[in-house]
């Protein structure tokens, strides 16, 4: 059977950092408190000329060469994105363009923080219906731009980035030791609409809006929606937590990241957490933490790699991959 095979990883991030000490001249905190609550230390803010869809295209580019790969082979480009550059056209299409592609398609998807997982799963699916043959697949985001700066409950949490795979058809047997996708869960459940969602848009308001969110409420559904995709995911492989040799978490908050790797039995060695580097980047955050732990050897070829995030909406999702 044919199966989606990571063939390269890539990532960007804008010039400029911003520390939680800095923070403290913004909003009312205070970096004990931010790093007590998220585990977060730092975060990157794009700067003027830097957006969703430039860092896109300079974490594509990293993907390509990665993989030894140019424009020309890939077929599809998908963006999960809940920043785009404009509200429309896609900002896979700018990607498109901004790599030299007239060749192929491409389009965005929109799943907030579980962005990325509904995206690899999507591109598994096209891949795998002849549709294409290779796929990058970019999570990319500008949160900064919708954050309510006099706002301490959410501005210290996030962060901007990008990050991409790109994933290639290639023949596998049908068991699980065949490398790329193996499995992947999506679910999403709109009745939360109202914990975690921007106050603007094209159709509502004509305004771009700010972010906001009810942090306590978000927290105590997280553990629980992340774990059930999770054990899902285990379960339709015949996988347990003793396999996997990386849990690639959606990076929002170091207290939710532990308390689903406790609950699973997933040892704190063999998850990826990159959060205290680059706050949390939505959609951006697991490409970004991919390619921060393929780059520095500690996900190999061949490795069990389980990657999870839950967002606003609520959306969750869990996707194992063979890499
Ligand atoms: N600095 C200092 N104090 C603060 C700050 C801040 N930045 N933010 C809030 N506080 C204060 C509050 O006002 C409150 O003060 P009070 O007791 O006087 O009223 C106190 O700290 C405690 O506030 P809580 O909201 O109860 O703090 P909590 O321990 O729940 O931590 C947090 C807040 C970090 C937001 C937590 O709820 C959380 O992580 N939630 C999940 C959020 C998340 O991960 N969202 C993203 C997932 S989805 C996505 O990625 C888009």
């Amino acid at each position: 059977m044919i199966r989606s095979v990571v063939r390269g990883h890539g990532a960007a991030l804008p010039k400029r950092v911003m520390t939680n000490k800095e923070l403290e001249g913004v909003v009312e905190t205070s970096d004990e408190w931010i790093v007590q609550r998220t585990g977060i230390r730092q975060r990157y803010i794009a700067g003027e000329g830097e957006t969703t869809a430039s860092l896109g295209a300079q974490a594509a580019r990293a993907a390509l060469d990665n993989a030894g790969l140019t424009p020309d082979d890939i077929d599809l480009v998908l963006v999960a994105t809940s920043t785009p550059d404009n509200t429309f056209p896609a900002t896979a299409v700018d990607i498109q363009r901004r790599l030299g592609m007239t060749h192929g398609y491409a389009f965005d998807m929109q799943a907030v923080c579980s962005g990325f997982v509904y995206a690899m799963a999507t591109a598994d699916l096209y891949i795998r219906g002849g549709m294409a043959k290779r796929v990058l697949v970019i999570g990319a985001e500008t949160f900064s731009r919708i954050l309510d700066w006099k706002d301490r409950t959410t501005c210290v949490l996030f962060g901007d980035g990008a990050g991409a795979l790109v994933l290639e058809a290639q023949e596998g047997k049908g068991t699980i030791s065949d490398r790329g996708i193996l499995t992947a869960h999506l679910r999403s459940d709109g009745t939360h609409k109202d914990k975690l969602y921007v106050d603007g848009g094209p159709s509502s308001t004509g305004t771009v809006g700010h972010l906001r969110m009810e942090g306590r409420e978000v927290f105590k559904h997280a553990v629980g929606m992340i774990t059930d995709v999770i054990e899902a995911a285990f379960a339709a492989t015949g996988t347990t937590a003793e396999d996997l040799d990386w849990l690639v978490p959606h990076q929002a908050n170091r207290r939710i990241i532990d308390g689903s790797a406790k609950k699973l039995g997933i040892p704190l060695e063999k998850v990826v957490v990159t959060v205290d580097l680059h706050g949390n980047t939505s959609a951006a955050s697991i490409p970004l933490a991919l390619s921060v732990a393929a780059s520095d050897g500690r996900i190999k070829k061949g490795d069990l790699v389980m990657l999870e995030a839950m967002g606003g909406g609520f959306t969750w999702g869990a996707l194992l991959v063979r890499w």
